[in-house]
């Protein structure tokens, strides 16, 4: 097992990592909890995978427990569902002292995180997240929320967890296209500010999408330090915790496009906008072109796609429309979006001051137009 610590003082927290972590869970949380019980919140999708594995791990413990399984799907980060949600946690009775459990991927680790910093003006919570992107991102660094009619994400709460628990030999459950989007993530640390974990990616990523245990769990061991490193130094992200947007800029543009449906999951719109970020960021004289080639050739193979009009059903991108999403990001200050843009593979910074039609020709060289 590998620990990484997110060093946030008195609310710091670990993220153990390792294969059969599961089964390990109700051991790993009854020291970190105020009292032995736990309301375990999960999926359609997940429960018949991983719940019982989970509930046996804390009845060895000696842990109370209840749980509760919603429906799978986005459309759960509602208000509709974290209502229903706070009314079964209190009409089970939770107490303050009642940790909740969140298992399975990002949309019940942020539903379960902000119905815990809400349910009696805050509870505990803990992650176990079951999907690759949770375990390198959303799991981690305390983001919570759920999305409305005017946009994703647009209420929430920062707060963190107690613990995260990313077990590796659940990935084994996820279909491959699911997998390589959570990859797209991973590849974003790399570009952000870690060349040799780059490098290191374009050996072994296509090992660790085949299963390699060992490159799997040191992938996510080092994709969560630097998350931590980030999270620690920027909690509510008023400067540099804005680097992890790198590609969600273009890629939301691109999700919003395609009403956030399976046409295009969340990191392989994050593969797409990362190379639009390094792209622009050529076309502005700031980063060599061998660079995008070299994000784009690990990305493809991968079998993510780099081209917007590769993905397959994709509509007729139109500039304009794709223009106005990146507009509406929830990013926008003052009307300007902040781009983060690289001087190369490792070396992302984030500016405020880009020539708008230099962002048109970008989009534009990408989906015609
Ligand atoms: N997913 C971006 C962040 O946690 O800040």
């Amino acid at each position: 097992m590998i620990t990484v610590t997110v060093p946030l003082g008195e609310r710091c927290y670990p993220i153990h990592i390792g294969a059969g972590l599961l089964s390990q869970a109700g051991a790993l949380i009854a020291p970190v909890i105020r009292r032995p019980r736990v309301f375990v919140v999960t999926d359609t999708a997940v429960a018949p995978l991983h719940l019982p594995a989970l509930l046996a791990s804390l009845d060895a413990a000696g842990l109370v427990h209840d749980h509760v399984v919603l429906p799978q799907g986005e459309g759960t980060k509602s208000f509709a569902q974290l209502e229903s949600l706070l009314e079964t946690l209190l009409a089970a009775r939770v107490e303050r002292s009642t940790t909740l459990v969140a298992l399975g991927g990002g949309v019940i680790g942020d539903l379960t995180g902000f119905a815990a910093a809400v349910l009696l003006r805050g509870v505990d919570f803990v992650q176990i997240p079951t999907t690759l992107l949770a375990q390198v991102d959303s799991s981690v660094g305390g983001k919570t929320g759920i999305n409305t009619r005017h946009g994703k994400n647009l209420v929430g709460a920062f707060h963190q967890p107690r613990l995260v628990l990313a077990d590796t030999a659940v990935l084994d459950t996820l279909g491959p296209r699911e997998l390589r989007a959570g990859y797209a993530e991973v590849v974003k640390y790399g570009v952000i500010d870690d060349a040799p974990f780059f490098a290191w990616l374009e050996q072994h990523g296509p090992a660790l999408l085949e299963g390699a245990p060992q490159a799997r769990a040191e992938a996510i061991a080092t994709a969560c330090r630097a998350k931590a490193r980030i999270v620690g130094a920027d909690e509510r992200e008023s400067g540099q915790r804005a680097l992890l947007n790198l590609g969600h800029t273009f890629g939301h543009a691109f999700e919003a496009e395609t009403g956030f449906s399976r046409t295009l999951f969340h990191g392989e719109a994050v593969a797409l906008g990362m190379v639009l970020a390094l792209d622009l960021s050529v076309r502005l004289g700031l980063c060599p072109a061998e660079d995008v080639l070299r994000l784009t050739r690990h990305l493809e193979d991968v079998g993510l796609a780099v081209d917007p009009r590769a993905v397959p059903s994709a509509p007729v991108w139109d500039v304009d429309r794709l223009l106005e999403h990146m507009g509406h990001d929830k990013k926008v200050a003052d009307g300007r979006i902040t781009f983060v843009l690289a001087r190369g593979i490792g070396r992302a910074f984030l500016e405020r001051e880009v020539d708008p039609q230099r962002v048109r020709e970008s989009v534009r060289a990408f989906v015609g137009g």
